[in-house]
């Protein structure tokens, strides 16, 4: 038998739920807005390796943008820029920094590429303090830190001067995942502040505000010393072309995920006070979810009845993470919650 390498012992799968249900609200993907009839594929060269810079989806990244296409690369969700970054930075036993409870692939990587991945607490209230980020840094200067901002699954949304603070106390690459900004105070993105620094990028992704999960799209936004480098390390062709057909396509419908995502945040605020009139005590929203605390069996229970959301265990027994649904949905899972508290 041959042994897995050292650093992919302990690692377990990627908790994904694979039981039945009737309301998916576990994974913040949202709904088939964009193209609920389909996709016409007919123009994509079937038997040709894709476009292998994905030149037509960069260019329409970089006018929705206003950034220079060289200062853009795709990705296969931004779950692989997040590898292609650890994998073109950061050798064995360096330091990769985050702030927990946050996206767990920023240390699932590091650990499979052998580094030491430090979590950094965030205080009771999952809000960052940020001399504390600070004092860490200089005390394990990482190779990358990672932000997210909004924060999965918390919710908290860093302000820009924070940022641009933490990427100014750091020798390392400031990695800004803003997964869910298009649901957030933009004033707070740093995607206006890419041109001023050489160790800051951004990851977003078209699995959110676009409800285009299953294609697997992300872009990194960053210096164009940093695509170049990652674009060394990337695959050939690692872009499939439907997914870039669908992309780039998904850019010319700017109008329609605006309106998608405003509906979303008219629905989280709903949601927000539904769950607090039944004492459910949540915490600020900035994505298309919301973070509450509350019975530690309600995860089980919803289940039970087809709803599913995200359970936490450990330190974080009894909190949830709720993806916001159409209004139908949500009105179910408000109906169903209160089933289960008898109220
Ligand atoms: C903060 C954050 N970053 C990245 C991702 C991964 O997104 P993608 O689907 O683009 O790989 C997620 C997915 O849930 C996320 O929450």
């Amino acid at each position: 038998m041959i042994d897995e390498k050292k650093s992919i012992q302990k690692l377990v799968n990627y908790q994904t739920k694979d039981v039945p249900y009737q309301i998916k609200l576990d994974a913040n993907e949202g709904k088939n807005f964009l193209f609920p009839n389909g996709f016409d594929f007919s123009r994509v060269e079937f038997h040709r390796y894709p476009d292998d810079q994905a030149t037509l989806l960069r260019s329409r990244l970089s006018k929705y943008l206003s950034v220079p296409s060289e200062m853009i690369v795709e990705g296969n969700g931004s779950s692989e820029l997040i590898e292609l970054l650890i994998k073109t930075y950061v050798n064995p036993d360096d330091v990769v920094l985050s702030i927990e409870p946050t996206f767990s692939m920023y240390r699932i990587y590091s650990e499979i590429y052998s580094a030491r991945y430090i979590g950094i607490p965030s205080q009771f209230d999952f809000s960052i303090d940020l001399d504390q980020v600070i004092t860490a840094i200089h005390k394990f200067n990482p190779k990358i830190v990672f932000l997210c901002s909004p924060n999965n699954p918390t919710g908290y949304q860093m302000k820009r001067a924070e940022i641009t603070r933490i990427v100014e106390s750091t020798q390392g690459l400031v990695v800004v995942d803003e997964a869910y900004i298009e649901f957030a105070n933009r004033q707070y993105s740093v995607l206006q502040d890419i041109m001023k620094y050489s160790n800051l990028v951004i990851l977003r992704t078209f699995s959110k505000a676009f409800g285009l999960a299953s294609i697997r799209l992300g872009y990194l936004v960053g210096p164009e010393m940093i695509v170049k480098s990652i674009s060394k390390v990337k695959s050939p062709y690692h872009l499939n072309a439907l997914t870039q057909a669908m992309g780039s396509e998904a850019l010319l419908r700017i109008d329609t995920v605006e309106k998608w995502v405003s509906s979303v945040i008219a629905e989280r605020e709903k949601m927000i006070n539904s769950l607090n009139e039944l004492g459910i005590q949540t915490f600020p929203a900035s994505g298309n979810f919301i973070w509450i605390q509350t019975r530690s069996d309600l995860g089980n229970r919803l289940e039970e009845k087809g709803i599913l959301i995200r359970s936490y265990q450990n330190a974080l027994q009894g909190y949830y993470r709720i993806t916001i649904g159409t209004e139908a949905e949500n009105l179910m899972l408000i109906q169903a919650i209160k089933e289960i508290f008898h109220v």
